[in-house]
């Protein structure tokens, strides 16, 4: 059964320690055909409880090395758009396709995709967003199920069922595009302005709290996670707040 607008399943504290749980498991786990290529597995970072989630395609060089998505050239794009509508990435959660980075940095392959994309699925069911922007060709045909290019589908607003949920799902070009071709910049930041009215949207449409299952309160920022088994803590807890 698909969840309606705004409706969260469980309070935000469970659906973080099972994001949390989830990342353990990906990275103890994850058979990955990139494994050998890669140097630490990039699940994703932000606020698991985010009612807005962008999905990028692979980590690059760069989010590589530092285990974190979008911290490159076009992070910094993304941060800056963010910006320009007055949000930042604390009120995000930001995830890719892939999770591991393709040897240089080449276009992500049919079976790893088939490998990653169930995670991702989980991610998006756990977090419950209200706005999954997908960024680029790669999220875009992944999340629609359709093979139509961003090209034709950036900027305009899809009611979409993901991972048990319903959602409004908003491709848009990926900042990477946007790095290297003005036109695309601007059509990226026109897409991006209308991000703020379609979450307003989103809340509107969502059931009341009175009629929603109960609602745990909002993590604070800096609140430890989870007691673990003892065993030592994996190094990318820091990434989810
Ligand atoms: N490009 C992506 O798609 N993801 C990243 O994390 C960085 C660059």
């Amino acid at each position: 059964m698909a969840y309606g607008w705004g409706v969260r399943s469980r309070p935000a504290e469970d659906r973080r320690a099972e994001l949390v749980a989830l990342y353990r498991e990906l990275s103890g786990e994850h058979a990955c055909p990139l494994m050998a290529h890669r140097t630490q597995i990039v699940f994703g970072s932000g606020n698991a409880d985010a009612q807005l989630m962008f999905i990028g395609e692979a980590p690059g060089a760069e989010e590589d090395r530092r285990g974190k998505p979008f911290v490159g050239r076009a992070g910094k794009l993304l941060d800056r758009l963010l910006e320009e509508i007055g949000m930042s990435r604390e009120d995000t959660f930001i995830a890719n396709v892939l999770k591991c980075r393709p040897p240089g940095n080449r276009d992500p392959l049919p079976e790893e995709i088939e490998e990653c994309s169930p995670y991702l699925f989980r991610q998006v069911a756990l977090i419950e967003p209200l706005v999954v922007c997908t960024l680029g060709n790669f999220s875009t045909k992944l999340l629609t199920g359709e093979p139509t290019g961003i090209t034709k589908v950036h900027g305009r607003p899809q009611t979409r069922e993901l991972g048990g949920l319903t959602v409004q799902l908003y491709p848009i070009f990926h900042p990477a595009a946007a790095l290297r071709t003005d036109a695309v910049r601007e059509l990226l930041r026109e897409d991006f302005a209308r991000i703020p009215g379609l979450l307003e949207e989103a809340r509107s449409r969502a059931v009341p709290p009175a009629a929603a299952p109960e609602l745990g309160p909002g993590l604070p920022k800096d609140e430890a996670p989870p007691a673990g088994s003892g065993a030592p803590e994996p190094p990318q807890l820091d990434l989810f707040e």
